[in-house]
Formats: C-alpha cells, sequence, structure tokens
C-alpha cells in the first residue's frame, strides 16, 4: 500500500516537473547547438514570416525548412523557398556541420555574395542558390566539397569567371550556372571532370572564346551552352561515339563548316540556330532518332539530306539560312 502510494505521489511530483519545466521539452530531440545556430540565422534575416515556426520552444527537428538526420537528430537539411525574405545569407549557415542539403530558391530580395562559410560544410551533397539576387564570383571554394552531387547557382547576378577547380569535384551529376553574368572561357579543365561528368548548364551569360579543345573528349548527357558569345570551331565536340543526348549551342559565334560532321548516335536534341555555320547538312544526320532540332539563322547551303526524322521538322527549324533546299525548305533549283 505504502510504495503504491509513494509511487503515485512521486509520478504526480514526475508530471508537475515535467509541465513546469521550461523548454526544451523532454521528447526534444534537436541538438542544442544546431538549435542555436538556426535562431542566429533567424535573426540574422530579420525574424521572416517563412521561419515563424522556429520557435525556441519547440523542437527544432519539427521546424520548417530544416530537416533532421533520423539517428543523430543533427540538421541535415535547410531548404528556404519563395518566401518574403530579404538580406543576405547568413555567415552562421557555415555552423550547420552535417548540413547535406542547403537550398535558397526564388527569393529575389536574397542578394550579396555567397559567403566563404559555406566551405565548411564537408557533407554537402546538394547545393541551390538559384532564382535569388546573388552577386559577386562564383566561389572556387565549392571544389573542396567532394561529396557535392549538385550545384545550381543559376538565375543570380554573379559575375566574373567560372573557376576550372570544380572539375575536381568526383561526383557531380548536374552543373548549373546558366542565367548570370559570367564572363571569359569555357575553363579547359572542363573537358575531363574527375569522376563522373556533369550535365553542364552554362547559358545566359557572356562567356566567351572557343569551347577547349579537351571538349574533343568531353562527354556530357546535356550541354547547354546558349545564349553567349563562344565563338570559333564546335566540330572538335562532335563524335560518332559519344553518347551525348541534348546539346544546345544556340545563340553564340560559332564559326565552322557543317558538312562532315558526325553527330553522336545518342543525339535526340541539337539545337545550333544562330550562329555563323557554315556547309551543309551532313547525310549521317538521317540516321539521328532526333526529337528537336534547330539549324535556323545560319549559313547553311545545299540540300536538306531526305530521311530519318529530318523532314518531320518544320520550315522554322532550317529557316534564315543561306542556300539550304529542299523540303521542308522550297525545293532545290
Ligand atoms: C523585396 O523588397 C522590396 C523593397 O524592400 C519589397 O517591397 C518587396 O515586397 C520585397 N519582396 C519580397 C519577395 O521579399
Ligand atoms: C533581382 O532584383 C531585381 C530588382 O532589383 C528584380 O527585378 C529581379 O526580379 C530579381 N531577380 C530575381 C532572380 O529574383
Ligand atoms: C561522402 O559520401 C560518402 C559516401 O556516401 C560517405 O561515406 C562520406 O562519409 C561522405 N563524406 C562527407 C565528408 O560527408
Ligand atoms: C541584378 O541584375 C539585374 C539585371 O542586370 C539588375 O536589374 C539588378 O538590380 C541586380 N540586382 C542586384 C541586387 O545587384
Ligand atoms: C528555331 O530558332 C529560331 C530562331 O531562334 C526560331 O525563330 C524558331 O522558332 C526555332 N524553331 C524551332 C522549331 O524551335
Amino acid at each position: 500500500m505504502e510504495t503504491s502510494k509513494l509511487f503515485l505521489l512521486s509520478s504526480s511530483l514526475l508530471l508537475l516537473l515535467l509541465a513546469t519545466r521550461p523548454c526544451p521539452s523532454f521528447s526534444e530531440r534537436c541538438n542544442p547547438k544546431d538549435k542555436k545556430v538556426l535562431l542566429q540565422i533567424k535573426k540574422a534575416l530579420d525574424n521572416p514570416y517563412i521561419l515563424a515556426s522556429w520557435n525556441p520552444n519547440t523542437d527544432c527537428c519539427e521546424w520548417y525548412c530544416v530537416e533532421c538526420d533520423l539517428t543523430t537528430h543533427r540538421i541535415n537539411s535547410l531548404t528556404i523557398f519563395s518566401g518574403k525574405l530579404s538580406g543576405q545569407i547568413p555567415d552562421a549557415v557555415g555552423d550547420l556541420p552535417f548540413l547535406e542539403t542547403l537550398i535558397f530558391r526564388k527569393l529575389s530580395n536574397l542578394t550579396g555574395q555567397i559567403p566563404p562559410a559555406i566551405a565548411k560544410l564537408k557533407h554537402l551533397k546538394m547545393v541551390r542558390l538559384s532564382w535569388t539576387n546573388l552577386s559577386g564570383p562564383v566561389p572556387a571554394f565549392f571544389s573542396e566539397l567532394k561529396n557535392l552531387t549538385y550545384l545550381d547557382l543559376s538565375f543570380n547576378n554573379l559575375s566574373g569567371p567560372i573557376p576550372g577547380s570544380l572539375s575536381l569535384l568526383p561526383n557531380l551529376g548536374a552543373l548549373h550556372l546558366d542565367r548570370n553574368h559570367l564572363t571569359g572561357p569555357i575553363p579547359d579543365s572542363f573537358g575531363k571532370f574527375a569522376g563522373s561528368t556533369p550535365g553542364l548548364y552554362l547559358s545566359h551569360n557572356q562567356l566567351s572564346g572557343k569551347i577547349p579543345y579537351s571538349f574533343r573528349g568531353f562527354d556530357p548527357t546535356v550541354m547547354d551552352l546558349s545564349r553567349n558569345k563562344l565563338e570559333g570551331d564546335l566540330s572538335i565536340f562532335f563524335n560518332a561515339k559519344k553518347s551525348t543526348q541534348v546539346v544546345d549551342f544556340s545563340r553564340n559565334l560559332f564559326q565552322f563548316d557543317l558538312s562532315r560532321v558526325e553527330f553522336p548516335k545518342s543525339l535526340t536534341s541539337l539545337d545550333l540556330s544562330h550562329n555563323k555555320i557554315a556547309g551543309s547538312l551532313p547525310e549521317m544526320m538521317t540516321s539521328l532518332d532526333l526529337q528537336f532540332l534547330n539549324v535556323s539563322y545560319n549559313r547553311l547551303c545545299g540540300k536538306i539530306p531526305v530521311g530519318g526524322k529530318l523532314q518531320s521538322f518544320d520550315y522554322d527549324s532550317y529557316f534564315h539560312n543561306r542556300c539550304l533546299c529542299g523540303a521542308p525548305l522550297q525545293s532545290c533549283k
């Protein structure tokens, strides 16, 4: 009897203690160091509404925009997407040492440079800082984050050259630097990445010079170099043994003879429009399983080869050339 009474007393005492105990609550999984850093980030961003759930009295593993690792309970993901938020990426982001995913996206008032503090985050796999107003250079420190599989810095105000050291990333699946104000050439080193060959997205910049000679051996599945100021001979990139599927080289200053180019058999989409490409369409194009083709606005001549997919495209895939003729354009004289 006595013992059960005692038990009752002690358990109600415990309950009382629990109820009046200030936070963090009994069930909190969140690591206190991570919580402290997240609250610093919130403060540095001037307490935006999108982070309203970041309440110090609750478990930070339950907060919006973050995720905790299931076993270590360390913050491994920070994703801030499309909210009303102004200011710069806080340096404190670099103090979440177990981050694997870092995303700031569609935040038009996010300005300033990409902070060097991000270089501390060695576990990062996915970085997306895109559709923001970040400016300054593409930092070379990304090349030290060896586990990166995806780097997207597109739709920003980044300027300056592309750091060649990014080719040292051994696990990169895709590199998006498109829609910035990047200048200078495509680095030579991009002809050979340390491990996997990433999809390369460099469109809508002000890149200039020739494509590097090392691109002879570069075999990405997808490459978009459109809307730059690239020039010279693109034919070195193409060869029948590659496995490239989608390429967009449109709106540049490429100048070469297309007549003897051998395209990869795997090619499904080819955009060469708005360049200074001369010669004729090679006969081998009839053996390609193309779903998209645009060679308009060049200096091509001669008869469009008959067969394959070539007559399945409309007039506007071929128009505005010097003297290209035959279906779907007007017949050759
Ligand atoms: C961006 O800042 C401007 C000026 O302070 C403000 O009017 C606008 O609402 C902000 N937009 C967003 C999406 O935060
Ligand atoms: C960058 O800011 C300008 C205004 O300063 C705005 O017009 C533009 O949409 C913003 N860019 C992005 C990608 O949000
Ligand atoms: C990188 O990834 C590998 C394989 O997933 C993992 O074993 C390693 O611990 C990771 N390194 C870092 C620094 O996260
Ligand atoms: C970003 O670039 C756009 C277009 O060039 C410009 O209108 C805008 O003011 C720039 N924003 C910042 C924050 O530099
Ligand atoms: C090809 O490019 C030209 C020039 O940009 C454009 O006018 C035309 O609509 C494009 N055709 C196709 C099929 O994309």
